[in-house]
């Protein structure tokens, strides 16, 4: 598929069939997710592929862990946003919210149980950063999880990146065995898209590039 006709049509979907994606397909799209760059080509991700029964006890774990813990998604802000950006988080839930109703879903409970069942996705990705390197290069993670997302649609496969589930770390570190060094930085769902479900007709709009780029010449 054209390139720029994959950036245009990509979105987080919210809804999966069940249906299993063959682990070559997986390895095809990390195979190509590997050619993003990275400082130094330092390839600094470490990916956990998680299928199958163990994708289901995952998705348990984390959703015991949401409903002791009760962390939300949220944009995890250090000071009160500028406007611009607070505008854009409320927006967003404003227009989702016409097509939870018509699945007879909260917004709470679908976006944060949702997020921690990879919204029932075959496939849940973890992406992680060895903790010996710099916070600069989660960068590089930020780049190959572009990546997947919009490979991933070019093999007719829908994606959303998770990043709640960095708020139970601890959870999936003990769960998939993962190094005490290995920070866990972002999640991805990824499986074939249900295009039957309201929610997957929501698309996201973008303001234009006159509202966060400054021209200096
Ligand atoms: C770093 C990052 C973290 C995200 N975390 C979540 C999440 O935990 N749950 C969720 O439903 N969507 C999550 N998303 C998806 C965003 O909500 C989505 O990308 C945004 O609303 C723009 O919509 P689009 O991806 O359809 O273009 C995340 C996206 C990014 C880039």
């Amino acid at each position: 598929m054209e390139l720029l006709k994959v950036i245009k049509e990509r979105k987080s979907i919210r809804a999966f069939k069940p249906d299993i994606i063959p682990k070559e397909t997986v390895e095809e799209i990390l195979t190509l997710a590997a050619n993003a760059p990275s400082a130094i080509n330092l390839q600094p991700w470490e990916l956990y592929v998680v299928m199958g029964d163990e994708k289901a006890r995952l998705s348990r774990r984390l959703l015991k862990a949401y409903r002791e813990k009760k962390i939300s998604c949220s944009p995890g802000n250090v000071k009160p946003l500028a406007e611009q950006f607070s505008k854009r988080g409320v927006a967003s839930f404003e227009l989702m919210n016409p097509y939870l109703e018509k699945i007879g879903q909260d917004f709470n409970v679908f976006i944060n149980e949702g997020s921690c069942n990879f919204y029932g996705a075959p496939v849940a990705i973890i992406l992680c950063l060895d903790n010996a390197f710099s916070k600069a290069r989660l960068v590089d993670i930020g780049i190959i999880l572009g990546y997947i997302t919009l490979i991933a649609y070019d093999f007719g496969l829908g994606t959303c990146p998770i990043g709640l589930i960095s708020a139970y770390e601890d959870d999936i570190k003990e769960l998939l065995d993962i190094p005490e060094n290995k920070d866990v930085v972002i999640g991805i769902a990824i499986g074939y898209p249900d295009w039957t479900n309201p929610i997957n007709e929501f698309k996201t709009p973008r303001d234009s590039i006159d509202s966060f780029v400054r021209w200096i010449d």
